[in-house]
C-alpha cells in the first residue's frame, strides 16, 4: 500500500495510450470546450466515483464532493461551484447523490470526537433533529441509518433550492431541475428518491427570493 502512489503515473500513461488508441483526437477535442450538462454534488467517499457509477466520460459531469454530500449555504466552495455551474456553464440539472453506508451520516448519530470534523458533522445532526420523530421511530439501526441517508439527501436538495443562485435562475425563468439520488455501496445501484424540485412551489414562502 505504501508504494501505491508510485503506480499512479504509470497508470496514467497507460490510460492516455488506451484513450488515444480509441480516438487519437480524444484530448484535443476534450480541451476545446467545457460544456457538461449536469452538476453532481456527492460524498467524498472514494467508493462513489461520479463518472464511473454513471457511465459518463470526462467532460460530462461537473463535480463537487464533500463529507456526506452537504449543501451548506455559507460554504464558499460549494457556492462557487454552484454559481459557475448555473451561471457560466448553464447546466440544467443538479443531482445530490448520497450513499447508504455513509460514514458522515453514521458519525452524526454518534457523540462527537472533539475534532475539527465535528463542526461539519453538526450540519448533518441538524437534519436528524428536523426528522427526529420519524428516525427515532425506526427500531432497526441499519434501517434508521439508511433512512437518515435518504432524508439528508432530500434536505440538501431543498437547501440548494433556497440558495440565492438557484432562486435567481428560477426567477429569470431558467430551466433548472434539482434531483436527489442514493447510491448503494453493496449493490452498485442508484435509487432515485423522486424529490425533483423545479420551482418554488415546494418551498415555504419565507425562502422565496
Ligand atoms: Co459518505
Amino acid at each position: 500500500m505504501s508504494d501505491f502512489y508510485k503506480k499512479l503515473i504509470e497508470n496514467n500513461k497507460k490510460w492516455v495510450q488506451n484513450k488515444l488508441s480509441q480516438d487519437p483526437e480524444f484530448f484535443k477535442n476534450l480541451s476545446k470546450k467545457h460544456n457538461p450538462p449536469l452538476l453532481w454534488i456527492g460524498c467524498a467517499d472514494s467508493r462513489v466515483p461520479a463518472n464511473e457509477i454513471t457511465g459518463t466520460s470526462p467532460g460530462e459531469v461537473f463535480v463537487h464532493r464533500n463529507i456526506a454530500n452537504m449543501v451548506v449555504h455559507t460554504d464558499m466552495n460549494m457556492l462557487s461551484v454552484l454559481d459557475y455551474a448555473v451561471n457560466t456553464l448553464k447546466i440544467e440539472h443538479i443531482i445530490v447523490c448520497g450513499h447508504y453506508g455513509c460514514g458522515g451520516i453514521k458519525a452524526a448519530t454518534e457523540k462527537g470526537k472533539n475534532n475539527l470534523t465535528d463542526n461539519w458533522i453538526r450540519h448533518i445532526k441538524d437534519v436528524y433533529r428536523l426528522h427526529f420523530d420519524e428516525l427515532e421511530n425506526i427500531t432497526k439501526k441499519q434501517e434508521r441509518l439508511d433512512r437518515f441517508v435518504e432524508l439528508n439527501v432530500m434536505e440538501q436538495v431543498y437547501h440548494l433550492a433556497k440558495t440565492s443562485i438557484v432562486q435567481r435562475a428560477w426567477r429569470s425563468d431558467r430551466k433548472l431541475s434539482l434531483h436527489g439520488w442514493v447510491y448503494g455501496l453493496t449493490t452498485g445501484l442508484i435509487k432515485d428518491l423522486n424529490v425533483t424540485v423545479q420551482n418554488n412551489t415546494e418551498l415555504k414562502e419565507i425562502y422565496h427570493n
